[in-house]
Parts: structure tokens; sequence; C-alpha cells
């Protein structure tokens, strides 16, 4: 039965109490995590969200009948308990923070029974994740998640903080919008009044937040709800956090600036680290050309070597190929890797394939002066000893070598980079290494549309010296864009924004709108810039991410309370659901009729 803590005044909560605290009479109050009970003499566990504490009930000194209500206790039961703080007769334990003391009691309550838990709450839980998620109240208890979470409040206080001195205002923007397609695919909530009619989502702040900055706010910032429906990863969620700002009359090196401080204040005060300031930069061209991706890695080498110029004209119609056709020849180094197994190399070569490339070249060098090339075959040892040099390869080690397009070779040269470095042990965990990437392209090309798309979204300013480029040489223009990286996950990203009526409209013809076009989707913001638009910039971080890095955990699911699995559903809540007729009928929503089976 369970009882009422009236008359009781928790005084300390578990983790609070130390041998400073010896001889205090104190109430404290928690979930059991442990009961062991040796008839004579109990040992109970009492955990709440700073820790675990023991408490202890011994015949002759405790009352036989909170004896008896000790001996009932089982996990998970949400108890009261006063007592004395002693210096633990038995062995101290060094694993907790409490571990010198324990707590001789003298009253207990039993606030709530609780059924047996589906898995047991503990660290690092080996339970399987969907049966963690149905029971998530459960899962979060695990002083894991407790203290992510708690992290995760660190970083949004702290984040405020900051901001605030920097002169930031925490200004709200709607989450019933319109929807403006751009980017992601937006989750769409019917109107009843319009019925015919939905509002969009928000993918993210972005006009509202531009908006204020013609509004004269200034400075703002938003830890904002974002919800992009896109296929789920390790670092996507459906919904996610993001902090959010947008700062007038400034300029790319302002926004670095705050937000390089911001960065190292945060890291200094949550984890203790030094992050040396300032934060380097890297362009995108570089980070491209060095790394083969536009979030670098930078706690291990291993660079991406270019083989274009020592293959012409060797006569290798792969390698040839692919240069003759405006692409490259490029190659990884990975030292000591030459002995690697026929399977596993095999493995290397299919991994590639998932970014677009056909295959992998590759050259093995034994310890012993001989070589092993997948192509030697084809091209002269003379060759064979160029791509040596070139790579500066060394006895023991493992020349991978891709051909095709830039984009293929970039892309899968960057992913196998990283999957060598974590394979081959290259990364030390415990290093932060920050970059911010800049100079991106205003515009990719996408075979798919068969038009250029904005790289990073339409009002992003290019730099000055380019705008005469916008509509001969579009691929040639830089963005006034920048991504913050860090340990090869990209953080956050923002840009300068197009103020300049001109330049916005280039860039709407170069993104292929019509005036009209342009006018329907983002007709409010154009409004908008005719009645006094600031110079603006802005940015945005995925809070998620951040938590996640200086977490140390795989996944963003195990830095938000309640995640959603890769099919974008709740295992617990079994959101999203089927509703009434009568509330579609009230949307004037009609379902079609699930296709048959023939
Ligand atoms: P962007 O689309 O680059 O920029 O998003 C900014 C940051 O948000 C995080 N993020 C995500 N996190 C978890 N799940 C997702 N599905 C997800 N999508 C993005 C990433 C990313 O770097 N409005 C612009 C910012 C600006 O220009 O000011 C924007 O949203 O960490």
């Amino acid at each position: 039965m369970a009882e009422s803590m009236t008359g009781l005044k928790r005084t300390h909560r578990c983790g609070e109490l130390s041998a400073a605290n010896a001889g205090e009479r104190v109430t404290v109050m928690g979930w059991v995590q442990k009961n062991r009970n040796k008839g004579s003499l109990a040992f109970v566990d009492l955990r709440d969200r700073t820790g675990i504490l023991q408490l202890v009930f011994e015949e002759g000194s405790t009352d036989p009948a909170v004896m008896a209500k000790a001996a009932a206790l089982r996990a998970e039961y949400v108890i009261a308990a006063v007592g004395t703080v002693q210096k633990r007769a038995g062995a101290v334990n060094d694993k907790i923070a409490t571990g010198e003391i324990e707590i001789a009691v003298e009253e207990l309550r039993i606030l709530a029974e609780a059924d047996t838990p589906p898995f047991q709450v503990e660290e690092d839980s080996k339970t399987k994740e969907e049966l963690r998620l149905k029971y998530r109240y459960i899962d979060l208890r695990r002083p894991d998640l407790q203290r992510n979470l708690m992290l995760r409040h660190r970083v949004t206080t702290l984040t405020r903080q900051f901001l605030e001195k920097e002169g930031f205002l925490d200004i709200e923007t709607p989450i019933l919008c319109k929807s403006t397609p751009e980017g992601a695919r937006d989750y769409l909530v019917p109107s009843r009044i319009h019925q015919g009619c939905f509002y969009a989502l928000p993918q993210s702040p972005q006009i509202f937040k531009q908006l204020l900055m013609c509004s004269g706010f200034d400075r703002y910032m938003q830890i904002a709800k974002c919800f992009r429906d896109e296929d789920l990863r390790a670092d996507r969620q459906p919904e996610f956090t993001q902090i959010d700002m947008e700062l007038s009359f400034v300029d790319v090196d302002d926004v670095i600036d705050i937000n390089s401080r911001l960065m190292v204040y945060l890291f200094k005060e949550i984890l203790d680290v030094d992050i040396p300031y300032p934060i380097p930069r890297m362009t995108w061209q570089e980070a491209m050309e060095r790394f083969g991706s536009d979030k670098p890695d930078l706690r291990f080498g291993m660079e991406l070597i270019d083989l274009s110029e020592v293959v012409s004209g060797c006569g290798f119609g792969v390698f040839e190929n692919a240069v003759a056709s405006g692409g490259s020849v490029r190659a990884l180094c990975a030292k000591g890797a030459g002995s690697l197994s026929r399977k596993k190399i095999d493995k290397l070569v299919s991994f590639v394939r998932d970014y677009g490339a056909g295959g992998l070249a590759y050259m093995q060098l034994a310890e012993d002066g001989t070589r092993k090339a997948s192509f030697a075959k084809f091209v002269s040892e003379d060759l064979l000893d160029q791509i040596i040099g070139k790579c500066e390869a060394e006895n023991g080690d493992l020349i991978l070598i891709a051909a095709g397009t830039n984009k293929v070779v970039f892309d899968s040269l960057g992913a196998l980079r990283v999957h060598l470095g974590k394979q081959l042990g290259l990364i030390d965990p415990s290093e932060f290494k920050f970059l911010w990437v800049v100079d991106f392209p205003q515009f990719e090309w996408s075979d798919e549309q068969g038009r250029f798309l904005a790289m990073h979204h339409p009002f992003t300013m290019p730099y000055e010296e380019d705008i005469q480029y916008l509509k001969s040489d579009p691929a040639r223009v830089r963005a006034k864009a920048y991504d913050i990286v860090l340990n090869g996950t990209e953080l956050g990203g923002g840009s300068v924004r197009i103020s300049r009526a001109d330049v916005q409209e280039k860039m709407f013809e170069a993104l292929g709108f019509t005036p009209e076009q342009a006018y329907e989707r983002f007709g409010f913001l154009l409004d908008a810039f005719r009645y006094g638009v600031p110079p603006h910039a802005g940015l945005a971080y995925g809070l998620d991410r951040i938590v996640m890095l200086m977490t140390g955990v795989d996944s963003i699911r195990d830095c938000m309370a309640f995640p959603k699995v890769k099919d974008a559903s709740d295992l617990m809540s079994e959101a999203p659901g089927v509703v009434e007729d009568a509330q579609l009928e009230e949307l004037g929503l009609a379902l079609r009729e699930p296709e048959s089976e023939d």
C-alpha cells in the first residue's frame, strides 16, 4: 500500500550527501535500485538523478516494523527514508560519490510500489533499443541518459547566458507556418477553418528570423524546434532542436568570432576542455581536395592525394577516361595496412560503391619490398613507381585509388577515409577538433532537376566580387556561407543574407525561378525587404549534435528525451496514429482506400 509523504520534507538529494554530513538527520526520497536483504541486516540502494545512496537497516538498532517494511522493498519502488548519516561500517565503495557513507534509517515510507520493470535500470544497458524506447520513461532513469539530458540543460542555459551578454534577445517564432518548399520535405498540418489548406511545420525559423532583423531587433536567438520529413540517421531526427541566431550589421567574421567564443566557452565550462582560439578556417575547396568532405575530421591525417597528373596518358582506360572527362583520379595511402586480407580489401571496394564509385584500384606494398597492384597488368612498372612516389608510400602501406567525376571521387574517398580512420584506430576519441568551413559554392547542380540549386539557401549572399558571374557562370560563384564542423560532424551552418533586391533577383533567376514564382514562395520576405532591411547574417547549430559530441554517444537519440525511430514513429506513444473519422470530416479530409494487393 502506498503511503503519503505528508509531514516529510526532503532535505537532500542522494548525491548531495558526503562524509561531511556525518551525524546529520536527513530525509531522502527516490527509487529503489537494489535491495540486498540479509535477514538481520538489509542494504537498500536509493537512486535519484544525482546518484545512489546506501540505506542501512539493522536488527537491534532499527525498529522491527521498519525492518519488515524494508524487507518488502523491490526494485523501482518509490520511497522516503528518514535517518542519520554515518560513515560506512563495511567496505567503502569508491565507485560512487557517496561511497563512504550510509543512512541508518529510522523511518521508512513506501510512496509507490512498482511492477517488475521490463528491464533493469542500469548504466550502459544492453537491452534492445526498441524495448527501451517503448518504456522510455523507465529507460530515462538510467544514469547515463540522465547525465546526457542534464548536460543538454547546461548547454542551453549557458548558451542563453552567453548570448544575452552579447546582446541577443530570445524571441519565439511560429510553429504553424506557410510551406516554403526548399530543402527537405515539410510536415503538413491541415487547417479546419481553411479547408484544403495546410500549415507547414518549420524546417527552421529562417524566414522569421530574417524578418525580425527587418523589424530592428538587431540580435535574435532561440532554442528552436525544427521539423523535417527526411530519412533518419544516427544524427538526424524528424523533430530536432536548433540553437538559432541572426545578427544585424555584421559580416562573416563577426558571426564566426561570436560563435567561436561560444564554443570555446561551452567546452570549457561543461567539459573543462580548452578549445584553441581562433578556431581554424578552411575553404570548402580545400576541404574537398584534402579530405574529400565538407566536414573533415581533423583528428587524423591520411589526406587525399591527387594522381590525375601522374596517371594522364598511362594507357589504363579507367584512369585516363576519368581525367579526360573532367574528373580526377585520387588516392588514399593507408599506413601499415599493406597486409590487409583480400577479403577486407573487397569490403572496402564494396563500401565505396555506396558512394557511386565503380570500385577501387589498389596497391599493396609488402614489408619485404614486393608490391601487388590490382591494375598492374594495365600499366607500366614505372607508373607504379610514380604512384608510390606521389603517395609517399612505404613498405607495409596500402594505396587505394578512385577514379571518376570529382563528386564521386570526393564522396567515396572522403567516406572511405573516415571508415579507415576508425578501422585502423587512427582516431583519438578524447580529442575535439573544430573547424570553420567557409566559401561554399553558391550553387550545386542537380542532375535530377536539371538546374542549379542553392547550396545553403536562396537568401545566401555571394561574395561581392562573384556577383558578376551569377548569370554567366553560376558554378564559379562563392557564397558567404560557413559551417562549423567538429570531429567530422557538421554542428551548424549559416550565411550572410542577401539584403539587396538586385542581387536577390539575379539569384532567383539563376535558380530558375520567374519573379512571379519567387514572389509566390517568398513574397512576404521580399516585401519586407522593400521597407528597409539591414545587412544581416546568422547561423544555426543542431543542439542534439552538440550534446552527442560532448557526451561521446553515437546517436542523437541518446541526447533527447523522447526520440523517434528510423521509420519516424514513437514506439512509446505509438505516434503517428489513426484519427477518428469525425476529426477528418471536420478538416474536410477523406482518406484514399488502400490500394488492393492484386
Ligand atoms: P541547416 O539546414 O544547415 O541550416 O541546419 C542547421 C543545423 O541543424 C542540424 N540539423 C539536424 N539535426 C538533427 N536532425 C536533423 N534532421 C537535422 N537537420 C539539420 C545540423 C545543421 O548543421 N536556417 C539555416 C541556418 C542559417 O542559415 O542560419 C538552417 O537550418 O546540425
